[in-house]
């Protein structure tokens, strides 16, 4: 018998946590840093390119696989491969990447906190750019401050999601969603008045082939998945509380289209301070917080303004870092038949006991030979081992699952059920069938060396 399960309260609740989920660091602190370090508009417009062709597919298909079976991950892929044990190793590997990318999640959205109490203190006053780009890499090496704050953020994401998330997570996506939107598009437009704004629109929007380097392809693939929370099972496990009158194939489209929207935006915002300032734009992770303190200061009324920005950020992650917890907590509860409480103490506790490496990344005080050995630090081994290889294989067996593991009507008739467009059923099979797999399978063994496609042309 299917377990009863909570449903969303309203459609437009439903769209909120979704983009809730979906908008946090990847667009807003991960895509602009990336973006910088990939040259710019060629790498966005892979990006681009892989969101609609990739991302986007993908992501209605876990929202079909988690509606079809009202389970989270682990229970999902085992039911409806009719107890594959084969196929339940992707729920694990959904699991595994959650856990891995909420550890050091949690403490960059630490760093956001840090940075509202920063504001409050108005810590830009007096500084110059320089000096206030500088005061991240005193927070970066801080790493008793930011074990203190992972520990805090872990708390209040672990405290919503005990709460029960329905209640928490729509309530707090639709009043908090729209205010971000505001913000964002009000800092957009000022930033369209500095001086480097001509320059940073076309870094961003001119593609220049020649900056790609080795790693973009599969950086710019890491990244369409990553905002859309796409290879995580996130996506999967809100869909198991949406009702079959729910329209899945539009939610796919707003929610691709804002996103990249979202990303496009705080890039649009970034670059020009970045431009204005001369700035590097390969500063790396702190891009973000090197940058937007910097604006707010030139602007009336920084403490608020800056305070304001960073709360929402705070939120933004929130929205996000509640939905990869709740795939942890979903599973465990499901799979050892735990309470939901006992589900989200163990699971917060050892993500948290998890974060500290990261938090200690930029001090030294852990593996101190991790770079010398691994090539970059702890918390960067982290970020692209999950982006770039966890999540695209993840995203890859999931497209071959829908393709050929669930019935191909049965996967029509998932995608029909309660929408408006069902005509789009064609062309989404056919990139998750084909296009989806092909060109991830050959991005990933580019990147491992198996194959070279430069030698072609
Ligand atoms: N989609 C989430 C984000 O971009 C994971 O932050």
């Amino acid at each position: 018998m299917k377990q009863q399960r909570e449903h969303w309260g309203s459609k437009l609740g439903f769209i909120m946590a979704t983009a809730g989920s979906a908008i946090g660091l990847g667009s807003l602190w991960r895509f602009p840093y990336i973006a910088g370090q990939n040259g710019g508009g060629a790498f966005v417009l892979l990006y681009l390119f892989f969101t609609l062709i990739i991302g986007i597919p993908a992501f209605i298909g876990e929202l079909i696989i988690g509606r079809a079976a009202q389970k989270g991950a682990i229970g999902a892929y085992t039911e409806l491969s009719h107890g594959s044990t084969h196929w339940k190793l992707l729920g694990w590997l959904n699991l595994l990447t959650s856990f891995i990318i909420l550890s050091y999640y949690s403490v960059v959205s630490g760093w956001g906190i840090n940075y509202a109490l920063m504001s409050l203190s108005n810590f830009t006053a007096g500084r110059t750019p320089e000096q206030i780009k500088a005061i991240f890499n005193t927070v970066y090496i801080s790493g008793d401050i930011n074990i203190f704050w992972l520990f805090i953020f872990m708390l209040m994401t672990a405290g919503v999601v005990y709460g029960g998330i329905k209640k928490g997570i729509e309530y707090w996506s639709k009043m908090l969603m729209p205010a971000l939107f505001a913000i964002l598009i009000g800092l957009f437009i000022y930033s369209t008045t500095l001086p480097g704004f001509k320059e940073a629109a076309k870094f961003i929007l001119y593609p220049d082939f020649s900056k790609l380097n080795a790693g973009s392809i599969l950086s710019a693939l890491g990244m369409a998945l990553f905002t859309l929370s796409v290879g995580l099972g996130i996506i999967l496990t809100y869909g198991s509380y949406m009702k079959s009158s729910e329209d899945i194939p539009k939610t796919g489209l707003i929610i691709g289209g804002v996103s990249v929207s979202v990303s496009l935006l705080s890039a649009l915002m970034i670059f020009p301070i970045v431009f204005t300032f001369g700035f590097e734009p390969e500063a790396g992770p702190g891009l973000v917080f090197q940058t937007l303190p910097v604006l707010f200061s030139k602007l009336p009324g920084t403490l608020v303004l800056s305070t304001i920005f960073f709360v929402l950020f705070i939120f933004a992650t929130l929205t996000s870092t509640i939905s990869i917890l709740e795939v942890l907590v979903s599973n465990l509860i499901e799979v050892f038949n735990w309470s939901r409480k006992k589900a989200v103490l163990i699971s917060s506790f050892v993500t948290f006991i998890f974060g500290i490496p990261t938090a200690l990344s930029g001090s030294g005080s852990l593996f101190k030979n991790w770079k010398a050995i691994y090539n970059k630090d702890f918390f960067a081994t982290l970020n692209d081992l999950t982006a770039d290889w966890l999540m695209p294989l993840s995203a890859f067996f999931t497209v071959l699952f829908i393709s050929f593991v669930m019935k191909k009507s049965f996967s029509k008739e998932e995608f029909t059920k309660g929408t408006t467009i069902p005509k789009l059923m064609h062309t989404w099979f056919f990139l998750v069938r084909y296009v989806a797999p092909i060109a991830i399978l050959i991005i990933i063994l580019q990147q491992s060396g198996i194959i070279n496609l430069s030698k072609l042309f």
